[in-house]
């Protein structure tokens, strides 16, 4: 297996909008990340031995095929897992702090501003009784409590906006139901990124938009790179983002990682 630890020389090649050099401490660091589900039909490792380190700034591509545990992973990281049946052990660092003993609530605290997902799924994350907007202006809220309603539905507009939704100042009072897929999609991403998270995961974030939204999207996902320094996690089988967004890769099969490493020695190989 690869180690992540970077080179000089590639330490030499991050993009200028890296935040810092990838040799301090990891802002998200995963050490033998366990999920496991009890099922009627037994055990299922979905995730099973899963470890690796990313630093601000930098963006980590999760590939590997459909059921190795990659979305399992994240909602992991995010604190989703929490059912009965989840049995989770290992470690999650984010900026310092270990999440799987810190408990529900303070996770919950830092889900929105220090970590955000994108869904595979967008109905997953949207809530069919209330409006779009409502749905960001709250998300925006929890982490504004300074803000006026005026400027939260302002900065909706805004998000709705930046994700390629045409005319955002009507479309913000509609409910989900009224989105097509590829709008449910990016306003989900909107509401990901309505508070600039300092780690974004993005599972699969482009796959039901067309090329040039897809474009929009990978842009912003760069923006925010750029303008905060955010550590990012982009799962994709679109080997074509992840070689144009991807420091580094990690290559998950059957809950496991069997192979991670910088991205350009990857796709040398
Ligand atoms: N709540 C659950 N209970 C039991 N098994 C689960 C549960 N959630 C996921 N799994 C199983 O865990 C495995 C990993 O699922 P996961 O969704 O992480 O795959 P994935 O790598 O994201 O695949 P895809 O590329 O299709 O999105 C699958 O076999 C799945 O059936
Ligand atoms: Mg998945």
């Amino acid at each position: 297996m690869t180690e992540l630890q970077k080179t000089p020389a590639d330490a030499a090649q991050a993009p200028a909008g890296a935040a810092q050099a990838p040799t301090g401490t990891p802002f998200l660091s995963v050490r033998d990340l366990r999920i496991h589900f009890d099922t009627d039909d037994g055990l299922v490792r979905s995730v099973d031995g899963v470890s690796f380190d990313l630093h601000k700034g930098r963006t980590l591509g999760i590939v590997g095929e459909s059921g190795s545990g990659k979305s399992v992973t994240s909602l992991g990281i995010m604190g989703l897992h929490r059912s009965k049946r989840a049995r989770i052990s290992g470690e999650i660092h984010l900026d310092g702090e270990e999440l799987i003993a810190a408990g529900p609530d303070r996770v919950r605290q830092l889900r929105g501003r220090s970590m955000a997902m994108i869904f595979q799924d967008p109905l997953t994350a949207m809530h069919p009784y209330y409006t779009v907007g409502a749905q960001i202006v709250e998300a925006y809220r929890v982490h504004h409590p300074e803000a006026s309603k005026k400027q939260a539905r302002a900065r909706a507009v805004e998000m709705l906006d930046r994700v390629g939704i045409p005319q955002p100042d009507r479309r913000v009072d509609d409910y989900p139901h009224q989105f097509s897929g590829g709008m449910r999609q990016r306003a989900m991403i909107a509401m990901a990124l309505v508070n600039d998270p300092s780690l974004l995961i993005a599972d699969e974030p482009t796959t039901a938009l067309d090329v040039t939204v897809q474009a929009q999207i990978l842009d912003l996902i760069r923006d925010l790179q750029e303008e905060f320094g955010s550590a990012v996690i982009i799962i994709t089988h679109d080997l074509g983002v992840v070689a144009e967004l991807a420091d580094d890769i990690l290559v998950m099969y059957g809950g496991k990682c069997v192979e991670r490493g910088p991205a350009d020695t990857l796709f040398d190989a």
